[in-house]
């Protein structure tokens, strides 16, 4: 899996005079079913998140509140978003290195994702995540 395979998606927006509404539905606006949701949120400044490939999951995140940035890295290529927008998330498929950081201060940083918890399906370690890369590809 490559870099090129993880994009912004767009998603809907209703807006009115009294406000927006953005809703996700799971293998309609995003490539997945939604298994599971979760938050980070009074994340310190300076703290740096995630560390970690998933070896089987899909993942969309999205800046609820706030600003962070995402370094993506398929072991080849590296690329940093800037999220800040509600109705927008970032995907990101299986095998992909992840590192986010620059939290803003109150920020909320809501992941859905096309399982539930399962640690066996993490690389937390890079060189083993490496090592997997080159021995499936
Ligand atoms: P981790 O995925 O490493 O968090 P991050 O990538 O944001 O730094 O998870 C941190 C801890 O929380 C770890 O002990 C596993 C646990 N955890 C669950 O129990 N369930 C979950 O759904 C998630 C995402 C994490």
């Amino acid at each position: 899996m490559s870099i090129h395979n993880c994009k912004i998606i767009e998603l809907p927006k209703i807006s009115n005079t009294q406000g927006n509404l953005t809703f996700i539905e799971g293998s309609n606006h995003i490539p997945f079913d939604i298994q599971r949701v979760y938050y980070l949120y009074d994340v310190p400044g300076g703290a740096t998140r995630g560390g970690h490939a998933h070896k089987d999951l899909h993942q969309l995140i999205v800046a609820m509140s706030g600003s962070f940035d995402i370094l993506i890295d398929d072991g080849t290529k590296k690329k940093r978003f800037h999220l800040n927008r509600s109705y927008q998330g970032l995907y990101i498929c299986p095998m992909i290195w992840r590192e986010l950081d620059n939290f803003s201060s109150g920020s909320v940083c809501m992941v859905l994702a096309s399982n539930r918890y399962d640690e066996d399906d993490y690389h937390r370690d890079y060189q083993t995540y490496l090592h997997a890369l080159r021995t499936t590809q």
